[in-house]
């Protein structure tokens, strides 16, 4: 019975980790912990990092890249899925790279 309780619920966690990224969920794991460097460099809400006129992020795989480096300064370990809804958030919303 165990055995078949684990292999569900296995089963439901690969079907959720196959979804599509999440905006919303991007955009919660973003502002909670990927501000506080960007403002101090930029001021306002610090989104002008993403926008200035020499950004250094030109291409998707280039910006999930950059997602790695800054998550990884943060000392934070996210599984794969949630690098996922923040790539997709920030290209969303001001990249607009074409997939
Ligand atoms: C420890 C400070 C710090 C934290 C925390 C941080 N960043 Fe950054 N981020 C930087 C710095 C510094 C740069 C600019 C790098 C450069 O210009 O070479 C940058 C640049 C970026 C860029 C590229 C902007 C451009 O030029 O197009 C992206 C995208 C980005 N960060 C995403 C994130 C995300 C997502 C998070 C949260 C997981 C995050 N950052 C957290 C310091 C930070």
């Amino acid at each position: 019975m165990k055995k078949q309780l684990c292999f569900f619920l296995a089963l439901i966690g690969l079907a959720t980790s196959a979804q599509a990224a999440d905006l919303e969920r991007g955009k919660s794991l973003h502002n909670e912990n990927c501000t506080h460097c960007h403002i101090s460099m930029m001021g306002g809400d610090g989104s002008a990092i993403y926008t200035r006129e020499n950004r250094r992020i030109e291409s998707l795989d280039a910006l999930r890249k950059q997602v790695n480096r800054c998550k990884d300064s943060l000392g934070a370990s996210w599984p794969p899925d949630q690098i996922d809804d923040v790539v997709f958030y920030l290209n969303q919303t001001y990249y607009k790279f074409e997939e």
